[in-house]
């Protein structure tokens, strides 16, 4: 058997783009919250607060608040391992720098968790997936202050400590490189104009950086059995072509991405970060303690999100095509998803092997997937035959990495087992699924889940623990 015994599969969401429930219980708003809806190719609009008139997809998700029960029950009918699932900040301190946690979240978090628990599914948890509160954003400039780092701590502090003995595996920030491209998603971070674009964002993810150490320390203190792990995205670069320049171009672009890893797993900055700072005018408010914290706060695996390659090219007159939160250059070899991203499993195989080589630490899959449109025949039934093949050749490429090149491989959740709405463009008609839900990008629709062709496959590829695809 190539993949190993306890190997971890699953499925992951994030907390706002399936639970709903935005203001129920005392939550919070969160900038996932002021996110309009869109579609393909037009990027979403972030509005200062509620604006009447526009449609915020998030605030009701797929209303997983209200039906997880019956959710975690398909999960489990899958034969789920575990699954990756965030903690809305806003529904435990509604405002981020709340002195005391706010209950009803608190046991919100308690029913999903015992309800997994039941069924032997592991949870794993991202701290922060992409919503931070509103008011952390309007009354402290979010990540850009310093105290942003102690309103963290104070929420993990929380959640650590509430659920040591229901949650082993943890990841600080989700895909903490995407700050690079989008910070105002990651971080509810606007850039001002006239502001140096990287001093800022290196900056704040300098405190997510050391606010992120200093989870980790803490967390082996509460739990030494606690697992807290680093989170990616990784797009797999290929040089345009065998041109040196080319080629250069495809190690710059990978090693924008490896800054924010790099200080994570190994616990300082490397000499080419420090010289990027330099090449970019970029000057960090970095203390001493900040270092020791880095240093003794590296993390115990490394997680990814992987669903397309990329190319780099020194030519400017390049054809581009869509790509997760990263324009892509076209590659004449590969297919594209409906959304332009493209299909590449060898670049899975090449993305693990690239992030075990480099820190030698566990590497964990934690989003992969093809969104696609799917059409309800007469009957229900939804022949989702693409998504079994995208993911059946990404799983081979992963067996291959396990197998030959020898990757310490922990699990893989592709992303949304269950249909929920699309970060980049808060579509509905977007899915992931193995689960289909019943609602439309207008928000129209009953809610109803019912299973995909891909369900009964993916069941039978847990069973054989990824021995029959
Ligand atoms: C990842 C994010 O980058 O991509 C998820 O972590 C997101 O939150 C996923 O949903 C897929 O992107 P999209 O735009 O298709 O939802």
């Amino acid at each position: 058997m190539t993949l190993k015994k306890g190997f971890l599969w699953g499925g992951a969401v994030a907390a706002n783009q399936c639970e709903g429930a935005w203001n129920v219980d005392g939550k919070g708003m969160s900038t996932a919250d002021c996110m309009v809806a869109s579609h393909h190719g037009v990027q979403r609009e972030f509005t200062d607060g509620i604006v009447e008139g526009k449609y915020y997809p998030n605030h009701e998700g797929i209303d997983f608040y209200h039906h997880y029960k019956e959710d975690i029950a398909l999960f489990a009918e899958m034969g789920f391992k575990c699954f990756r699932l965030s903690i809305a900040w806003s529904r435990i301190f509604p405002n981020g720098d709340d002195e005391t946690p706010n209950e009803k979240g608190l046991e919100f978090y308690d029913h999903v968790f015992d309800e997994l628990l039941k069924y032997g599914i592991e949870p794993v948890v991202t701290i922060s997936h992409y919503e931070t509160p509103y008011a952390l954003v309007k009354n402290y400039g979010t990540w850009r202050n310093r105290k942003m780092i102690d309103f963290y701590l104070r929420f993990c502090e929380t959640i650590f400590k509430r659920y040591k003995d229901k949650v082993k595996y943890w990841m600080t920030f989700n895909e903490i490189n995407v700050n690079g491209f989008h910070p105002e998603m990651t971080m509810g971070l606007r850039i001002k104009e006239g502001e140096n674009r990287n001093q800022v964002i290196k900056q704040a993810s300098h405190y997510e950086f050391v606010a992120s150490a200093k989870a980790v320390k803490m967390g082996h203190e509460i739990n030494p059995e606690f697992k807290i792990g680093m989170m990616m995205m990784y797009p797999t670069f290929y040089g345009e072509t065998c041109k040196p320049e080319d080629q250069l171009c495809a190690m710059e672009q990978v090693d924008k991405q490896y800054y924010f890893s790099d200080v994570q797993c190994r616990g300082y900055y490397s000499n080419k970060a420090k010289a990027s700072w330099k090449k970019e005018g970029v000057v960090l408010d970095i203390t001493d303690e900040d270092v020791k914290a880095l240093k003794e706060g590296t993390v115990d695996y490394i997680a990814f999100s992987y669903y397309n390659s990329n190319v780099a090219s020194s030519r400017d007159d390049v054809e581009c095509t869509d790509g997760n939160m990263v324009n892509a250059v076209k590659n004449p070899y590969l297919k594209a998803s409906d959304w332009g991203w493209q299909i590449d499993p060898i670049g899975l195989r090449i993305a693990l092997n690239n992030l075990y080589d480099r820190y030698q630490k566990p590497v964990f899959i934690v989003e992969n997937g093809l969104g696609a449109k799917d059409i309800v025949k007469e009957d229900g039934s939804i022949d989702d035959d693409y998504r079994i093949d995208y993911l059946k050749a990404h799983i081979q490429a992963m067996k291959e990495a396990v197998e030959e090149d020898g990757v310490d491989l922990m699990g893989y959740t592709p992303w949304g087992p269950i249909d929920l709405v699309s970060c980049g463009t808060g579509e509905m008609q977007k899915r992931y699924g193995f689960i289909y839900v019943d609602r439309d990008d207008l928000g129209r629709g009953t809610l109803k889940r019912s299973k995909k062709k891909s369900f009964e496959w993916y069941k039978k590829v847990i069973a054989s623990n990824g021995e029959e695809l």
